[in-house]
């Protein structure tokens, strides 16, 4: 009996031990923990984005949970439903589509969780505070800039062959980028200047799920031999580089590239390391470098600002009208990377590569 009672005071003593040890490890940060979703690790730059966060949030004395959806809505939505039912400090949201998140950022708000729409605008709804992301229409101006630049139509060059694969249509970024790459574009298309052989011109027709390199490919693909028989293509609006990415493939494999059929101008956007390669290669021409350490960095500012009751810094009170309310936002600077300045921009100044990591 006494040996017993012995045993239960011992196994009770340890239950209490791990309970207490449990607890210190699970000993949460004074700041709270910061909820984090974003679209996909299908492309590099929100894996680089995500650990950026991390990092400046965890530096700032905060958790971090974060999240990747894998471009699946309903996965996305119960990422925020999650997050919110966990009751975290702030939530840092990159949506898929932005339009689904209505009622979970509602709920949110009620919980007095403030929100912060990430590179992508959230739609439709009251319940975000602030947007951070690049100038998307400046990206759209430097990559239709290109192809004027790089094909001489200033010099009065022409007329040449284009066609445009834009983005995902559920991505407001899409829809800002195609404004901007139209600013520099449709005066030529116009003209007559720049023949877009399979008058597939609107957002709705160039665009691209997901911004999938794959259906990229499939749709050049089919361009190409729809289009093009003995007829060169001569530049490519493409939109991102996973896009960019497909498109290139679609081209090699009719022989671009190769026996004195040259490449088309080939835009792109994010500046990943497989398309700088193929930027020293010849292959792409150009894409745009949106330093996402920059982003990270000003998402986890605004958050702790917000959060601490200090002044939010923004730069644009304006363009961003989410259909509910003007997003009061900060918008970072894109910038324009080709054969002529991808060492000084990404690597020499900018540290965002190393030469290696392009060059091997
Ligand atoms: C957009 C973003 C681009 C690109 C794309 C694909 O929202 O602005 O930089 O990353 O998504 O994920």
């Amino acid at each position: 009996m006494v040996r017993k009672r012995r045993i239960a005071a011992a196994a009770m003593a340890l239950t209490v031990l791990s309970v207490a040890l449990t607890g210190c490890n699970e000993h949460k940060s004074p700041k709270g923990t910061i909820g984090i979703t974003l679209t996909s690790k299908t492309e590099a730059r929100w894996v680089s984005d995500g650990n950026n966060m991390v990092k400046a949030l965890k530096a700032m004395g905060y958790d971090v949970d974060i999240q990747y959806a894998q471009y699946d809505v309903p996965v996305q939505l119960s990422q925020v439903e999650n997050l919110v039912a966990k009751k975290v400090r702030g939530l840092i949201i990159a949506p898929i589509d932005g339009t689904t998140m209505v009622n979970a950022l509602k709920q949110a708000h009620e919980q007095g969780i403030p929100v912060i729409s990430y590179d992508r605008l959230i739609r439709g709804t009251p319940d975000v505070d602030y947007y951070v992301t690049f100038d998307n229409r400046q990206t759209g101006v430097l990559q239709g800039k290109d192809i004027v630049d790089k094909l001489g139509l200033k010099q009065g060059k022409g007329p040449f062959n284009l066609e445009i694969f834009s983005g995902a249509l559920d991505d407001n970024n899409a829809h800002v980028v195609y404004a901007g790459v139209m600013s520099q574009l449709k005066p030529y298309i116009d003209s007559g200047k720049l023949v877009v052989r399979s008058h597939q011109v609107s957002l709705n027709q160039t665009a691209t799920a997901n911004w999938d390199g794959a259906t990229a490919q499939a749709r050049m693909d089919n361009l190409l031999s729809a289009f093009y028989g003995k007829d060169h293509l001569d530049a490519v609006l493409a939109m991102n580089d996973s896009i960019a990415t497909g498109v290139v493939s679609s081209l090699k494999s009719v022989g671009y590239g190769s026996g004195g059929t040259a490449m088309p101008v080939i835009t792109g956007q994010d500046a990943e390391v497989p398309n700088v390669k193929s930027i020293v290669r010849g292959d792409q021409t150009s894409t745009i470098f949106k330093d996402t350490r920059a982003l990270a960095n000003a998402a986890a500012q605004m958050m702790d600002a917000k959060l601490s009751g200090r002044p939010v810094t923004v730069n644009d009170t304006k363009s961003y009208d989410n259909g509910a309310k003007v997003l009061p936002s900060l918008l970072l600077q894109p910038q324009l990377i080709d054969k002529s300045n991808w060492r000084e921009k990404l690597v020499t100044k900018g540290k965002f590569y190393t030469a290696q990591q392009i060059e091997k």
